[in-house]
């Protein structure tokens, strides 16, 4: 009897949300995170005006609701929300769980959701791992990890990992943050981690369909977490969106790679040493669960 409070409110959520579509055969397969706000939002509604179907992923069905309505508006591809909180690896697995359960391919993932450097406050997961570390960049491997055979058997596949030129180097004495800590510094340890990722995986998957690359869209676009820290933009919403879509879309964009923009970049140099990456790897599969 207990659960039926929480078995009306997914009802209801779901009657909220609509009757939400299915992808249609030959139609592309795009999960997006972080996309009911900013960028990922501005990706989302494109690559579905381009005719894919989206799964928008989020947090909040409100905002799920307004990007859905503006691609249903739009008239051309698909799209699908579904929740998940990325602080949470067992609320990544159930939502990996869905995915493969609804989707039988999967053509591109973007992990592009994230905290930016502010608020300045350190916080931690329910299972103790500083919040950015998390959110930004061990959800990113959860998920590739988890939604890789589809999109192996979907090749050819792309994974686009939403980085940045904020760089900060990874301390193993303290990869918590737990001294010294600056939102700053959590923000560019877990986006350069990002990179590492990127170039290890795609070295893995060479040859067998599936690219990985890490961008760095545009500096200081108008976006959520740039207009809560006060910034002032210093680029468009667009300038990054293009960035991403020719990661998603264009022959050219390669594997292993860190573009800055539209072209190819250099990230920060701990980014190319091969020990600190197999050091990260470790450390990372242990704490996601994917090792011992
Ligand atoms: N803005 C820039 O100038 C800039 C520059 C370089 C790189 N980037 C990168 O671009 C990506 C997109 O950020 P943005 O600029 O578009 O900022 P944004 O508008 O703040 O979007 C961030 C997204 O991440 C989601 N998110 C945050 N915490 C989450 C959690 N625990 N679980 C699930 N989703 C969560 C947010 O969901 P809610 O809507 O529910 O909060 C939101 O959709 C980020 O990876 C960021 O680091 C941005």
């Amino acid at each position: 009897m207990r659960t039926a409070p929480v078995l009306i409110a997914l009802v209801a959520a779901l009657a909220d949300l609509g009757a939400q579509p299915r992808p249609a055969p030959g139609q592309s397969v795009v999960l997006i995170t972080g996309a009911t706000s900013g960028l990922g939002r501005e990706v989302a509604q494109r690559l579905a005006a381009a005719g894919a179907h989206v799964i928008v992923h989020g947090r909040d069905s409100a905002r799920a609701r307004e990007v859905l309505d503006a691609i249903a508006q739009g008239g051309k591809g698909s799209a699908r929300f579904y929740a998940a909180d990325l602080a949470s690896n067992a609320d990544i697995r159930r939502f990996a769980g869905e995915i493969l359960r609804d989707y039988p391919r999967l053509d591109v993932l973007v992990n592009n959701a994230g905290i930016g450097s502010t608020p300045n406050e350190r916080s931690v997961t329910a299972e103790g791992v500083e919040m950015r570390m998390q959110v930004n960049y061990l959800s990113n491997v959860l998920l590739t990890r988890l939604l890789l055979p589809r999109l192996l058997a979907s090749a050819p596949a792309r994974i686009v990992n939403v980085s940045s030129l904020s760089a900060s180097p990874i301390d193993f004495d303290d990869v918590m943050i737990a001294n010294r800590f600056s939102g700053g510094r959590a923000y560019g340890q877990s986006k350069l981690a990002q990179v590492m990722f990127t170039i290890d995986l795609a070295a893995e998957l060479e040859g067998k369909g599936v690219t990985v690359n890490a961008l760095h869209p545009a500096t200081m676009m108008p976006t959520g977490m740039v207009l809560r820290g006060g910034y002032t933009p210093r680029s468009t919403i667009d300038d990054g969106a293009r960035a991403v879509l020719h990661l998603v879309q264009d022959a050219d964009a390669g594997t292993g790679q860190f573009f800055n923009g539209l072209n190819p970049g250099r990230a920060h140099a701990q980014a190319y040493d091969v020990a600190v990456r197999a050091r990260l790897r470790e450390l990372s599969e242990r704490l996601v669960g994917l090792r011992r």
